[in-house]
């Protein structure tokens, strides 16, 4: 396992045993007081880069804290495991893999030797095969069976073949390209394809089979279902190839389905599913926003790519955001990190975060196998302001709870009207800084008495409205989300999540842990319709089958 300092166990490192030191000296460290001390605190923890302005003053951090998390980060050869992912060493260990996307955004003429192949002509045919399709669907050429043109495109896909192109077509909605709607069809509940399929008429709808693998359960029967409902609008086998072409490194699947294999864009086992929007997995996106935003995309990501790469540590994006990370996680026991945008359009990001962090680093194993001796990745939630203030903010500010947050923002709004997103922009600002200053007892009992509250009712209320403070968060700022911003926004947290798993020596590239349920699920649904006599493995579901079983109609 050269590739990497790996095997490790982090918390044998002197950063780490640093790190316990430095955090026992940290425990009245209080925001409030540093803001108070260092006039130049937000200018010493706050920078720039692809378009995107990052203000972590607001952490339970020093110079010093910065200084030993950047020693963390060396002692593990972050630098190393970066070179060694861009090179396209195997760093997904347990399936003998590379993890290249970013190799999807590397600019014509590059050249990347992966297994003796230099993989760069592959990645720029398949982009010159996605702006053909492409340009062919918004000039009305590629037709359905009735010889009208395309109107509506549903991609077929779940997990990273639905979150990330759902994401940045609906971020980038203000780029929509006249003339196509896109539109996703990702869960097996028939419900939503019964709600889908209603909006759309067969002989102007185009499918994408959207799945790396062609052989995820909700992805088949979805499509299978898409090609019945085609079938009885009027469609006819012969005519299939117009509504139906896939995205897949599973060409013989594809095929068997019956898409004809010109129809089908390629991806590679070197590109995770919750890492591929950048691939044809994209292809969605491209009909949404057209080609040349799409490629603005990957340049964003790309400019993202280069400053991971070879900003120092110290003033790197993705890096600090994966030490901050590490600190609260493992020094300060947070459990959860919240994502918060304050904009309309970036309202699925938390969901596709979700699946990157989660499946990513929902990890407890180091690549060698061995147990970490570290809490690895948190729970990632959230949604958007200001709507999340009048929901589960309280427990940021309140609960007992260390809830480190993203507070995600653009300064221009697309949809401008009156002074509404002054207000939002300024309700962002007001929730971290709530979350920092908090309230304290003296403040609360002297806004209370301001009220002309006898003392005794002051007694009383005043506990209640102490708020805490000192609760950490950092607040990304871009001008506006454009492809090129919202590009290096997403490539920051796929670096981010990375830098963790190095940190953790943990493999953030595979996900046993969803298999097991898949796998299940089989005997389950063969208990369901009566194919498998024996029972369940445990009395619960076998309850639950019955109970099913005993009560289901139609
Ligand atoms: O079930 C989880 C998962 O394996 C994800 O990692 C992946 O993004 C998703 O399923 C979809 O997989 P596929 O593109 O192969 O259908």
């Amino acid at each position: 396992m050269a590739y990497y300092r790996t095997p490790h166990d982090v918390t044998t490192l002197p950063a780490w045993q640093a790190l316990t030191e430095h955090r026992k000296a940290m425990q009245d460290f209080s925001m409030r007081e540093a803001f108070n001390e260092d006039p130049q605190r937000f200018n010493e923890f706050t920078l720039s880069s692809s378009g995107l302005f990052l203000d972590y003053s607001k952490n339970l951090i020093n110079a010093e804290t910065r200084e030993l998390l950047v020693n963390l980060a060396n002692e593990v050869g972050l630098k190393e495991a970066i070179k060694a992912q861009y090179d396209g060493e195997p760093v997904n260990s347990s399936e003998n893999r590379p993890a290249l996307h970013t190799a999807l955004r590397r600019p014509v003429g590059d050249k990347l030797m992966v297994n003796g192949t230099n993989v760069m002509p592959e990645v720029h045919k398949v982009l010159n095969q996605i702006t053909d399709l492409v340009g062919r669907i918004h000039d009305g050429l590629w037709r359905g069976y009735t010889e009208k043109p395309i109107t509506d495109v549903v991609n077929i896909g779940i997990g990273g073949s639905f979150l990330g192109p759902e994401l940045v077509s609906e971020a980038l909605l203000s780029y929509a390209q006249k003339g196509v709607r896109c539109h996703y069809l990702a869960n097996i509940d028939g419900t939503e394809l019964h709600e889908l399929t209603a909006k759309l008429r067969a002989e102007t709808t185009l499918f994408i089979v959207s799945s790396k693998t062609f052989s995820t359960l909700e992805t088949l029967k979805n499509a299978t279902a898409a090609r019945a409902w085609y079938l009885a609008q009027g469609g006819s086998e012969a005519e299939l190839y117009r509504h139906f072409i896939a995205v897949s490194s599973n060409n013989a699947a594809a095929v068997a389905f019956g898409i004809r294999e010109e129809n089908i864009f390629p991806m590679w086992d070197w590109v995770g599913g919750r890492y591929s929007l950048w691939s044809a997995i994209g292809l969605p996106i491209a009909l949404a926003i057209g080609m040349s935003n799409f490629k603005e995309l990957l340049s964003g990501a790309y400019t993202m790519d280069q400053h991971f790469q070879n900003a120092s540590f110290e003033q790197n994006m993705p890096v600090l955001l994966g030490l901050l990370g590490v600190w609260y996680g493992n020094f300060w026991g947070a459990q959860s990190h919240a994502i918060l945008p304050y904009d309309h359009y970036l309202r699925n990001i938390t969901k596709h975060l979700q699946q990157l962090d989660m499946e990513s680093n929902g990890k407890s194993v180091r690549q060698d196998g061995v147990p970490v001796k570290t809490e690895t990745g948190p729970v990632i939630w959230g949604g958007v302001g200001c709507n999340g203030q009048h929901a589960y903010h309280q427990l940021l500010h309140q609960g007992t709870q260390l809830i480190p947050a993203d507070f995600i923002v653009p300064i221009v709004s697309f949809n401008p009207v009156s002074d509404h997103h002054q207000w939002l922009y300024a309700n962002c600002l007001s929730q971290s800084q709530a979350l920092m200053l908090g309230k304290t007892r003296e403040e609360a009992e002297a806004e209370l008495r301001a009220k002309g509250m006898p003392e005794e009712e002051v007694q009383r209320v005043a506990p209640h409205k102490v708020i805490p403070g000192n609760r950490p968060s950092n607040t990304i700022v871009c001008e506006r989300i454009s492809p090129r911003r919202l590009g290096a926004l997403v490539a920051m947290y796929e670096h981010k999540v990375f830098v963790q798993s190095v940190i953790w020596g943990t493999n953030a590239f595979d996900q046993w842990g969803v298999e097991l349920g898949k796998e299940l699920g089989k005997g389950v649904y063969s208990r369901l319709v009566g194919s498998e006599e024996t029972p369940a493995e445990d009395a619960s579901t076998q309850g639950l089958i019955n109970y099913f079983r005993g009560r289901h109609r139609g």
